[in-house]
């Protein structure tokens, strides 16, 4: 073995600390596995013991109580359905957690995040919170992406600890509530994309086109139109500047866009309830005379520019 295998070896060695998982639904056992598949000792708690059998069986450590998980390792990472959960799981053990460090990857809001850091603080232990931006089967995957908001130090120290739950692990901020706040920009996108792709879907299927005929040119739409619109640089200065001067498509034309899809979309018997906010803000910007201004002037409408973020900086 040479020098540097022997020093990965040694580091690697040193990174097995024990892991804790609390929490063993869809992502909690994704999660434990991969550290079972590192070589972790992982000990783990669920209320339904018996999502932990697959887990034990593989080597896992099964806690009776969440005390008994807690004192087993150092790391504690919490994956429940919700906030609520978490705080009556772990803050009746405050005692026990003081000194350890808790890796909370569930779902909630910044505020929920940045009160139970606050809470944390006030008792001793060590918080990093997540945002999983990936499914069960991408975790300990190279493309798996994980947000962690939190104590910088904290998470360079278990860097690469947390870095066998997914590749694309990746710090944000100290503002604990930055990662949930990132999954929420990332999933609010996910689904105003997704239901507008069923709405598209619902107006074709009133010819009866299918969606499979539709494939390429909905493929195209997104590429050449939708995504640069989204992702190009030009399009982040707009919103951080707050320039929207347009000579490609103004407000005007975009409004006239939107009462003919409502209208057509009316007239097919398609619902188009979820457009009437939309065009109604449309309609407010021309009539304020914003006429002239490209469409992403909406954003305006969204946003209190007495609390401007500098761009580029989180
Ligand atoms: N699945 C995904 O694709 C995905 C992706 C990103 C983020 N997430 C987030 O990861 C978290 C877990 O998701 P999941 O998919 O693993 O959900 P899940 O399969 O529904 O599991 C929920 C977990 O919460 C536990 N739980 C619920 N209520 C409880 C209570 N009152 N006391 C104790 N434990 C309770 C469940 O225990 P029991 O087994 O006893 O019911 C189970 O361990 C969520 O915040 C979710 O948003 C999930």
């Amino acid at each position: 073995m040479n020098e540097n295998s022997l020093i990965k070896a040694l580091v690697k060695e040193t990174d097995l600390i024990p892991v804790t998982v609390i929490g063993l639904g869809n992502m909690g056992q994704a999660l434990a596995a991969a550290y079972l598949a590192a070589g972790h000792p992982v000990t783990v708690w669920n209320r339904s013991a018996d999502k932990a059998d697959r887990l034990v069986g593989n080597g896992a450590v099964r806690a009776e109580t969440v005390a008994g998980a807690i004192a087993a390792s150092g790391m504690i990472v919490v994956c429940l359905s919700t906030y609520e959960v978490v705080r009556s799981t772990l803050m009746p053990l405050e005692t026990e957690l003081t000194g350890r460090v808790i890796v909370n990857l569930t779902t909630g809001t910044p505020d929920e995040a940045r009160l139970l850091d606050m809470w944390a603080k006030e008792k001793g232990i060590e918080y990093l919170d997540g945002a999983i931006m990936a499914v069960p089967p991408m975790i300990g995957s190279p493309n798996a992406l994980i947000l962690y908001g939190g104590r910088k130090e904290l998470f360079e120290a278990y860097q690469s600890v947390l870095q066998v739950m997914g590749g694309g692990t990746t710090y944000l901020s100290e503002d604990t509530g930055v990662a949930l706040l990132f999954d929420l920009a990332m999933l609010t996108m996910l689904y105003g994309a997704w239901y507008s792709y069923f709405h598209a879907h619902a107006l074709l299927r009133t010819a009866n086109i299918s969606a499979e005929k539709f494939l390429p040119y909905a493929s195209n739409w997104l590429q050449h139109l939708i995504v640069p619109m989204l992702t190009s640089p030009e399009a982040a200065r707009i919103l951080d500047e707050g320039n929207y001067t347009t000579d490609v498509s103004n407000m005007t034309v975009n409004k006239l866009a939107l009462d003919n899809i409502v209208k057509s979309s009316r007239e097919l018997g398609v619902p188009a309830d979820w457009l009437l906010p939309i065009q109604t803000v449309t309609e407010q910007m021309v009539a304020r005379g914003f006429g002239n201004d490209g469409f992403e002037r909406v954003f305006e409408s969204m946003i209190n520019r007495s609390v401007p973020t500098p761009p580029g900086r989180i």
